[in-house]
């Protein structure tokens, strides 16, 4: 079990009431952070009066004005965290992906260590391509390995979308756990792969320098990936539901192989697929798409649905901001490199995005990727420092 818990009668307390996240009637509650965090967390103290950090992530998603731009990082639980190599030395990646307790436990220990405004579930895009019935491992050495690769029709055709829900029950149950403890200290939010990044692990069967395969199959046979990626699109939308309906305030669409595709391509391999997904989705929960290196699809990553755009570090992230509807916000930006300098450093390149978003609403801070497993926690918590004290 965790060596860290929360405190236990948080799960069995009533789910607070969801605030509308993107509803234009929705004004911002002011309150004390502190006061209705129940994570176990001790952030830094902001100001008496601020807004909570659920509230300050839900109305920076709708592009409101904010007092600061809500501050989490991809991959901010994981390697480069003490607490999380010590809970590794005991249970395997998946046991803590695949147990309530555990996932909660790692989801939390950010919140705790760095008072981010938002707790990201700690889980996985694979655990998509497993409830289809396509299996993985995760080595220390060697990273992630399919149990077997979609090597023909037959295999595609026998991935099992209505058993997707079912078999994501731990994602669900984690979640509502997550919701009782967080309260309003920190937005809660759910992710999946895209169709298309999932596709890609699921033919190539691990982490390879080079993918090809997908791309591959769309040009020679769009009809065989028309049928891989619909069916994908549907076990996306169905886990998606899942984490809204079990408390998720935002969703995340990780699109990380997006840029893998020419621009004319990306449209018919992922764009296409990831509008459809958030189609799917009841409700008005914001939906954040992460397309990283797809720097010529603005126009098309806008025409997703998607509330927010995640931005990698090879943009301007306010140059790319005034090109885009301004309802829609942007996220990211920080070259995750930059945990693994020094806080000087950190501090400067923090403030630069900073100032150069200043007076655009709707800019959530993060990284342009996730957090390298050697980042310095001094590192991560002048980040935070930086954003929470910004003044413009
Ligand atoms: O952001 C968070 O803190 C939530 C956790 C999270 C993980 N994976 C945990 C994880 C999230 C959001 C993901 C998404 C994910 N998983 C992506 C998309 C984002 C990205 O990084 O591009 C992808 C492509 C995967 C698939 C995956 N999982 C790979 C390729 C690997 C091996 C490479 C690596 O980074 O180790 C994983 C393993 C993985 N997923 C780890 C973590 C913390 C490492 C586990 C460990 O070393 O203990």
């Amino acid at each position: 079990m965790p060596t860290q818990s929360i405190q236990p009668s948080a799960a069995k307390r009533p789910r607070p009431a969801k605030p509308a996240v993107s509803g234009r009637g929705s004004s911002a509650s002011t309150c004390n952070p502190r006061q209705t965090n129940r994570a176990g967390t001790s952030p830094a103290p902001e100001a008496p009066g601020t807004l909570s950090a659920l509230s300050r992530f839900s109305e920076a998603c709708a592009c409101r004005p904010v007092d600061r731009p809500p501050i989490w990082l991809m991959r901010q639980a994981g390697r480069a965290l003490p607490e999380y190599r010590a809970l590794k030395e005991k249970y395997s990646f998946i046991e803590l992906v695949q147990t309530p307790d555990l996932a909660l436990e790692v989801t939390l220990q950010p919140i705790r260590r760095f008072g981010f405004d938002a707790a990201i579930l700690f889980s996985d895009i694979l655990v998509v391509a497993e409830a289809l019935g396509q299996g993985y491992q995760f080595h220390d050495e060697g990273g992630i390995e399919m149990d077997f690769l979609l090597n023909s029709a037959a295999e595609i055709d026998a991935l099992e979308v209505e058993a997707v829900t079912d078999r994501l029950q731990y994602a669900a149950s984690a979640l509502r756990q997550l919701k009782a403890a967080l309260g309003h200290g920190a937005a809660l939010i759910g992710f999946a792969g895209s169709p298309w990044t999932l596709a890609n692990f699921m033919l190539e069967g691990a982490g390879v320098k080079e993918y090809g395969k997908a791309r591959a199959l769309l040009y020679s046979d769009p009809q065989l990936f028309g049928r891989l990626l619909e069916k994908l699109t549907r076990a996306v939308a169905s886990f998606l539901q899942l984490q809204i309906d079990s408390g998720a305030d935002a969703v995340q669409i990780f699109d990380s192989l997006g840029g893998g595709l020419s621009e004319g391509n990306f449209w018919a391999g992922s764009g296409l697929w990831i509008k459809k997904v958030i189609q799917s989705l009841k409700g008005v929960t914001p939906v954040i798409v992460f397309s990283k290196g797809t720097h010529g699809n603005w126009n098309e990553l806008a025409d997703t649905g998607a509330k927010v755009l995640g931005m990698d570090s090879n943009v301007r992230l306010a140059e790319m901001a005034k090109r885009l509807p301004q309802d829609m916000a942007v996220q990211g930006n920080l070259d995750p490199l930059v945990l693994t300098t020094n806080p000087e450093i950190v501090a400067a390149q923090t403030t630069r995005i900073l100032r150069e978003m200043h007076g655009r609403p709707g800019h959530i801070f993060n990284l342009g990727h996730g957090v390298p497993p050697n980042a310095k926690l001094e590192n991560i918590q002048t980040l935070v420092d930086t954003v929470k004290n910004w003044r413009p």
